[in-house]
């Protein structure tokens, strides 16, 4: 199967500003919808639902699952299969970590979703250390190698872009610390990066990622993907307990025979086959710089409101960007004052939700309707 071309005439004229989703239409305009994840889905996306759905081993499904693998492989920049699975991003978390973990696993915490890995291994039994930074820090990769030089590991984890701070993690940096100091396998949730911030999976040498539909794919949620590295692959002879919905391995198998290891969600499939090309057609590249124009916009915003950023300047995220609410409101407040405008963002999160707001800008937001946002934001607060 030939991969996505850009400019595939199937896919129609552009309506929206130059780096955009060629499907997206004037039914979509403008985009309000603000969170973290879900995220705002094309209406052509949703169409693509309504076609029936299909025995997954037949020609049909099988034409439409390699399509969206072989278009996978360009988002993640990996010439190794991306498998899929119907489920959400934590279930790939738990199998990339009972898959890849023999005994002992490393985990980089710097928020929530970070930490969701720690109660996985915890959940199974496993032996695990983990490096902890402060919410709104980056892992630094001293730390890591510190850590490497104290204990060996089948595996490190690390969340790239920790949706609950939006703090970007240094993933090459991290994963060129890691094949410096160890042979363990680096797993990386790339769920609120992955197709809105650079990753590249094969250069960097990461031997699992993993990401959900609803994120910055824009699709509807329920399906997760996940890219896994030759290394990855033979770690299955030292892994005998690796369950059965949760076993990467069964994944891969099933990939090679052309499908996926139990009964998709198929008709999310059809939804994918249409996204997956629309977001070709506009180019990956040319996607995160979006995505980095969008994060700029939304923090000069803030500077100019004299509004906190609590995420390291250094390591801010370019998908969703979480804001100090001004002293005088609470978050909540807005976010509710916001929704009655017809926006949707969300406040921050666990202890960050009553002074904290989180914008989501990813997907397929473009700037103008991040500025429809920003002048709803600017109105309530004057
Ligand atoms: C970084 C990150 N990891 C994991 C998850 C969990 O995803 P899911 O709800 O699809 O399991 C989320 C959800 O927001 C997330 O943002």
């Amino acid at each position: 199967m030939e991969p996505f071309v850009a400019g595939d005439s199937a896919i129609g004229a552009s309506t929206a500003a130059a780096a955009s989703n060629p499907l997206r239409s004037a039914a979509d305009d403008p985009i309000r919808f603000f969170l973290a994840g879900p995220t705002y889905v094309l209406q052509r996306v949703r169409e693509a639902q309504l076609r029936p759905p299909v025995a997954h081993r037949n020609v049909e499904f099988r034409t439409a699952y390699e399509r969206v693998a072989t278009a996978l492989k360009q988002i993640f920049r990996t010439g190794r299969p991306v498998v899929t699975a119907t489920g959400s991003a934590t279930l790939l978390m738990e199998a990339a970590v009972v898959s890849t973990v023999a005994k002992r696993v490393l985990h980089l915490v710097n928020g929530a979703f970070a930490e969701r890995f720690h109660a996985i291994s915890r959940a199974h039994g496993l032996e695990s250390d983990q490096v902890v930074v402060p919410m709104g820090h980056a892992v630094d990769p001293d730390l890591l190698r510190q850590a490497l030089r104290r204990g060996r590991y089948d595996a490190i984890t690390l969340v790239h872009s920790e949706t609950s701070t939006g703090v970007l993690n240094p993933l090459a940096d991290l994963a060129r610390v890691a094949h410096e100091e160890s042979d363990a396998l680096i797993v990386v949730d790339a769920v609120s990066s992955l197709a809105g911030a650079p990753i590249e999976t094969d250069s960097w040498g990461l031997d699992v990622v993993l990401t959900a539909s609803q994120k910055a794919l824009a699709l509807p949620p329920g399906l997760a993907f996940a890219a896994i590295s030759e290394r990855a692959e033979r770690r299955r002879a030292d892994v005998p307990r690796r369950g059965f919905y949760t076993d990467l391995a069964r994944y891969l198998d099933k990939h090679r025979e052309g499908g996926t290891i139990t009964t998709p969600a198929v008709t999310l499939y059809w939804a994918a086959e249409t996204q997956l090309e629309g977001l070709l057609a506009e180019g990956i590249e040319e996607r995160w710089s979006r995505h980095a124009a969008l994060q700029q916009r939304t923090l000069v915003w803030a500077a100019e409101r004299g509004l906190q950023v609590p995420a390291h300047a250094a390591h801010r995220s370019p998908t969703v960007t979480t804001i100090a609410a001004p002293a005088v409101h609470s978050a909540p407040d807005i976010v509710k004052a916001l929704a009655t405008r017809g926006f949707t963002v969300s406040s921050g999160y666990g202890d960050w939700k009553p002074t904290t707001l989180r914008i989501g800008h990813m997907g397929e937001v473009q700037l103008s309707d991040l500025e429809g946002l920003l002048a709803a934001l600017d109105e309530l607060l004057d």
